[in-house]
Parts: C-alpha cells; sequence; structure tokens
C-alpha cells in the first residue's frame, strides 16, 4: 500500500470536526479518490482540554502551532481558525514551514490574501479554499477550471447562510431575528462574531474572492457596497411577499466594458425564481459565461458536514497535484493583478418603504421627489391604519431607474418633515 498522507487539522470547531469525521467515516473512499491513505496526523486547538463531540485520532491534540508546522512527516494542514489574528501569522508559519495550506477562511482570504499568496509561491506551496466561498457549493473549481473556456460576464448569489436561514425563518414562521440568530449560532453556521454574517461583511468578502477568480481583476471588498439584513423586519417581509416578491440578501457583481458593478445586500427575489426558493442555510449562485450561457449552483452554504465536504476534496486535490496546479493557473492576486474601478450599480426597479405622516398632500410631495429624478412609479400601497396613528408604512415600487438616481431621491425623501424614519431601499430582481 502506497503510504499515507499526513494532515494537520489547526482548528476544530464545525469545520474541523467535520473534516475528521469526513475523513474517518469515509476514510477507503477517500483513499480511492486520492490514490493513498490520508490521515490525520495532529489537531491544534485553543483549549485542548474541552470536551469535543468527535474523537480526536489518537488523541494527538495540542495547543501548540509547532506541532504542525515542525512535523516534517504532515504535508498538508487544513487551516480552520476563524477570524484574522492568529489565523494569519499561523497560514504563514505553516506556508514556510512547507505545509500546503487549506483554508475556509473567507475573511483571511479577502483581508490578506495578497500576503499569503505571495508568501505560498515565495515558499512553493499552494494554498486551496474551495470551503471559504459557499460552503459545500463547488464554485471555485466551477469558475477556476470548468468554466476557464468562458469570459465571465456575471455572478450573483444568496452567498451566506446565517442570513439566509434568518430571513426564511422570519418570513416563513415569523420568527424574531435575535432568536433565529441564536438558532444558526446552535447550528454552526455563523462566525464566531455573527455580525460579520448579519451586516453582509462574510458575503461580501466572498464575491471579492470569486469576482477575482471570474473577472481577473481585485476589487478590496471593503470598497463593495454593502447593505446588511439589520434593517430587514416583519412589515417589509409582508409587503414583498403581497407584491410577489421574496426577500434575499443577493451579492451581485457583472463586468462592464471597462469597469464592474458590484454590491451585496437585501434585494426583492420574484417567487417562483431559484433564488427565492433558496431556503435555510441553502447558497446559490448563477454564473453567466459567454460560451456555456447561465449556469445554477444550489447547495448548503454553511454547517459542518458540508463545508467539510469542501475542505476534504481540498486535501484530495492537494494530495494529487491539483491544487498546486489550480493554485498556478488561476494566478490568484499575484503581484500584478489589475484593480478594477467600480461603477455605481446598474438600472433596476426598486421598492420604497416609507413611514409618513398621514395627512394631505404627503404623497404627491414624495413623488414629486421622485419625478424631479425622472423616476417613474409602478405602484403604490398603503393600508387604511385607524384614525390618530402617527406614521403610516407606505411602499412605492418603481419602474427601472438608476441606483445613483434612487440614491438621490431616498437622501431627499429622508429630509421631508412627512417622513418619520429612514426609508428603505431594496432593489428588485424580476427573474
Ligand atoms: P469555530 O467553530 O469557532 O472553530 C474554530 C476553531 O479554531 C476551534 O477549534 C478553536 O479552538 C480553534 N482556534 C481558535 N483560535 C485558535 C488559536 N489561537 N490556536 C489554535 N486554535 C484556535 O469556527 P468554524 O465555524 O469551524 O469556522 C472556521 C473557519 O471556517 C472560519 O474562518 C469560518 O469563517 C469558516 N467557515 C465556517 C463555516 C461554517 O459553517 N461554520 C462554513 C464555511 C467557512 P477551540 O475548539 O479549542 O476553541
Ligand atoms: N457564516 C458563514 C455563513 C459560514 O453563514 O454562510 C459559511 O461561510
Amino acid at each position: 500500500m502506497s503510504e499515507p498522507v499526513r494532515v494537520g487539522v489547526v482548528g476544530m470547531g464545525t469545520v474541523g470536526s467535520g473534516v475528521v469525521r469526513v475523513l474517518d467515516r469515509s476514510a477507503d473512499h477517500i483513499q480511492r479518490q486520492a490514490g493513498r491513505p490520508i490521515i490525520v496526523e495532529q489537531v491544534v486547538v485553543r483549549d485542548a482540554g474541552k470536551q469535543r463531540d468527535v474523537a480526536v485520532p489518537g488523541n494527538r491534540i495540542s495547543t501548540d502551532l509547532a506541532a504542525v508546522a515542525d512535523d516534517p512527516a504532515i504535508a498538508v494542514a487544513a487551516m480552520l481558525v476563524g477570524g484574522l489574528e492568529p489565523a494569519r501569522s499561523m497560514t504563514i508559519e505553516l506556508l514556510r514551514k512547507g505545509k500546503d495550506v487549506v483554508t475556509a477562511n473567507k475573511a483571511l482570504l479577502a483581508e490578506h490574501g495578497p500576503e499569503l499568496f505571495a508568501v505560498a509561491r515565495e515558499a512553493g506551496r499552494s494554498i486551496a479554499f474551495e470551503a471559504a466561498i459557499a460552503g459545500g457549493i463547488p464554485i471555485v473549481a466551477a469558475i477556476a477550471e470548468c468554466l476557464a473556456a468562458n469570459r465571465i460576464k456575471s455572478i450573483r448569489g444568496i452567498l451566506n447562510g446565517t442570513s439566509n436561514f434568518i430571513l426564511t425563518r422570519m418570513e416563513e414562521e415569523g420568527s424574531d431575528y435575535a432568536e433565529v440568530l441564536a438558532l444558526a449560532q446552535a447550528e454552526g453556521y455563523a462566525e464566531a462574531d455573527p455580525t460579520m454574517d448579519v451586516d453582509g461583511t462574510d458575503a461580501t468578502q466572498k464575491l471579492a474572492l470569486l469576482a477575482h477568480l471570474a473577472f481577473g481583476s481585485w476589487v478590496p471588498w471593503g470598497m463593495i457596497p454593502r447593505v446588511g439584513l439589520e434593517t430587514i423586519d416583519q412589515e417589509l417581509l409582508r409587503f414583498a411577499d403581497e407584491l410577489g416578491y421574496r426577500i434575499r440578501v443577493v451579492a451581485d457583481a457583472s463586468r462592464g466594458a471597462d469597469s464592474l458593478a458590484m454590491q451585496v445586500g437585501p434585494t426583492l427575489v420574484r417567487k417562483g425564481t431559484p433564488l427565492a426558493e433558496t431556503r435555510g442555510a441553502f447558497n446559490a449562485v448563477s454564473v453567466v459565461g459567454d460560451a456555456v450561457g447561465p449556469l445554477f449552483f444550489h447547495g448548503l452554504g454553511a454547517g459542518e458536514l458540508p463545508t467539510a465536504s469542501a475542505v476534504v476534496a481540498d486535501i484530495i486535490d492537494t494530495v494529487v497535484g491539483r491544487a498546486a496546479i489550480t493554485f498556478r493557473t488561476t494566478g490568484m492576486l499575484e503581484a500584478d493583478t489589475p484593480a478594477a474601478s467600480l461603477t455605481g450599480g446598474s438600472s433596476s426597479r426598486y421598492l420604497l418603504r416609507l413611514h409618513v405622516t398621514d395627512r394631505p398632500g404627503v404623497l404627491a410631495d414624495l413623488t414629486n421627489v421622485l419625478g424631479s429624478e425622472g423616476i417613474s412609479i409602478a405602484s403604490v400601497i398603503q393600508h387604511q391604519t385607524a384614525a390618530g396613528t402617527a406614521a403610516v408604512p407606505l411602499v412605492i415600487m418603481t419602474h427601472s431607474c438608476e441606483a445613483t438616481a434612487i440614491a438621490r431621491a431616498v437622501a431627499t425623501l429622508d429630509q421631508q418633515p412627512a417622513v418619520q424614519a429612514a426609508t428603505s431601499c431594496l432593489p428588485v430582481l424580476d427573474d
């Protein structure tokens, strides 16, 4: 039998536990895929005394990274510690000590990718990161390898499982936001700091990495316009439903003549379309290539085993040499990577939800603001409320207009004396 490949698992929380479990329970199958047995040689965690529901092989558990980095028998490190530090320093240490790295940490790659990929190149090692984007969906391999013949025109998707889980539970069961967030944390979907999930940071970091793979240029994630789901409440979900839509946090990137349009935020998606039917911790990615046309990927974007599926596939790819080839051919964040310029967003229909004083002339004032920006109204909803109600909800659906025009209009609307709270403004997708 061929010599086994020894792996170090650095971080054994939700994802690391899944990796150890899958490598153990599917050992024979994985051996056939890799041509050699793959065994976990060493686990590194923060607290070696913590009670765990996965047995650590041979009880080889340490809090010292050197147990992996300095062991010459270990060829591959699965870096499954979240956050930026010490994850960044640990990854650099592993690469410099000659380990190929597989990671699920998109925050780390989005923030420190240029440095980490450069260190990997200097060290002659690879970094594989399928699990960092859309969990179990093989979107990195699809774009980097299977769609290599295509000039990608656009990528659109639901890239954060936690926020999709929260939104669909609020929508389908009327659940309370805080209660469902706690459930997402208990299921292992959320980041250690769930703010990253709900404020759109996580989806934006994934979009920056995907856009780099697809379009070749690099947009630092912090430059991408981003809105979180904290702005979504039951009233907005009910209005969306009444109009025939669901609300999803959609990440969008498309190629223009010499720029990219990119944004992340809550969006109305028409009921019955694939994005609207993406529920719970599922993610979805639609990609349009110039040769292949439209493609749609759907699968679990977070959670122990779906994410482990991607990590273990990357470990196998590393063992058989595919990861090194992909790492070289994709040229991730090489020094000459062009910086893309962002446009102000493409045209769309928009839903506006305002809370306004219920008195004569208010609707005329508001529609004048939209009219002065050249924005045409498609429909208006105001339900009758009890006399004397201080602020009534008013929903306006526009015809297609420029993102810059609607942004100016919302800023002006929010200054009107009749407008009692910040206006919600969501783009609308009909296909
Ligand atoms: P997690 O459950 O919080 O686990 C983190 C692990 O890292 C724990 O085992 C922890 O040790 C260990 N750790 C933390 N600081 C350490 C240190 N200084 N030295 C050694 N070990 C340290 O996180 P997770 O959910 O598995 O996520 C891991 C990464 O995968 C993150 O980057 C996340 O964004 C990404 N990811 C997660 C999912 C998901 O569904 N959860 C999906 C895709 C990608 P202890 O166990 O001793 O505390
Ligand atoms: N917290 C992330 C999510 C994990 O909910 O999508 C997967 O990257």
